[in-house]
C-alpha cells in the first residue's frame, strides 16, 4: 500500500447467506470495525442489501452490490439499477466481476455502460479484471489485463470514482495465488494503464485491490505491496474473524 491511499477491504459474499446468517455477519464484523484502520465494504446478495444495511446503518462499514444494470428503469427483469441501489444507501457496485462475465457472458462493453450507470448514481464502480488460466499460461497476462482497462473504464474515470479489482480467474476459489512478484508487476502495469486512460494524477489516488484466495494466511504479503491497496475477498468474507484478520493486515 502506499499511505496517500487508504486502503479498502472488500467482502464479495456472492451467492452465499441467509437472512440469519448474514445478519449475524454483517454484525459481528460491525462489532470490530474500529479495530481496523482501513476502508471496509460488505456485498452481500442484493436481497439481503436491505437487512445488512440495517446492521451498519451508523457504522463506517459500507455498503455495496455485486452487478447492476445500465439503464436507471424499465423493463428488466430481474435486474437491479445502479439508481435503485444508491437510492437503498449503497456506496459501490462490483463490475465485471469473471464470474458475471463467464455466466452472464458480460463484455467489456456492457461493463463500461455499467460503469456510467454507476458514476450517474454516484456509486464507486469496483471494476474486476483478470486473466483466465490458459491466457496465463499463453503468456498474455499483461496484454488481456490492458484491453480489459481499455474496453471496461470508460471516459470520466477518477480516482474517486473507480476502483480497480485484480483478480486472476485460476486464483478465485481454487486456493491458488500467484507470485508476489506477478502481483508487483501486474498492479504497477495496471496503474501505468489507468494512467494512460484517466491521467496520472488520477492514477496516483485510484485504488487498485489484489482478488483471489486472499486469506488470513497470505493477506499481509500481498497488502504490504505498494500499489495493492486492499482487497477483494470472497470465501474468506464470510467469516468475520477471517475478513477482520486479512483488513487488520493493511498495513
Ligand atoms: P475468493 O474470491 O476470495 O473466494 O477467491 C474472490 C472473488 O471472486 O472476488
Amino acid at each position: 500500500m502506499n499511505k496517500s491511499r487508504q486502503s479498502l477491504i472488500a467482502g464479495n459474499w456472492k451467492m452465499n447467506m441467509s437472512v440469519a446468517e448474514g445478519c449475524a455477519l454483517a454484525q459481528q464484523i460491525v462489532s470490530q470495525a474500529a479495530t481496523v484502520s482501513c476502508e471496509l465494504l460488505l456485498c452481500p446478495p442484493a436481497p439481503l442489501l436491505g437487512f445488512v444495511m440495517a446492521e451498519t446503518n451508523g457504522s463506517e462499514v459500507q455498503l455495496g452490490s455485486q452487478d447492476c444494470h445500465f439503464n436507471d428503469a424499465g423493463a428488466h427483469t430481474g435486474d437491479t439499477s445502479a439508481k435503485l441501489l444508491a437510492d437503498i444507501g449503497c456506496g459501490y457496485v462490483i463490475l465485471g466481476h469473471s464470474e458475471r462475465r463467464a455466466d452472464h457472458g458480460e463484455t467489456d462493453q456492457q461493463v463500461a455502460a455499467k460503469v456510467t450507470a454507476a458514476w450517474r448514481n454516484q456509486l464507486t464502480a469496483i471494476i474486476c479484471i483478470g486473466e483466465t488460466e490458459s491466457q496465463r499460461d499463453a503468456g498474455k497476462t499483461l496484454s488481456v489485463v490492458r484491453a480489459q482497462i481499455a474496453g471496461s473504464i470508460p471516459p470520466g474515470a477518477t480516482g474517486a470514482n473507480t476502483v480497480i479489482a485484480y483478480e486472476p480467474v485460476w486464483a478465485i476459489g481454487s486456493g491458488k495465488v500467484p507470485s508476489v512478484n506477478d502481483v508487483t508487476k501486474i498492479h504497477a502495469e495496471t496503474r501505468t494503464a489507468f494512467a494512460e486512460a484517466a491521467g496520472a494524477g488520477e492514477a496516483e489516488l485510484v485504488r487498485i485491490l489484489y482478488g483471489g484466495s486472499l486469506k488470513p494466511e497470505n493477506a499481509s504479503e500481498f497488502l504490504a505491496l505498494e500499489d495493492v491497496d486492499g482487497g477483494l475477498i470472497g470465501g474468506a468474507s464470510l467469516k468475520a474473524q477471517d475478513f477482520i484478520s486479512i483488513a487488520s493486515s493493511c498495513p
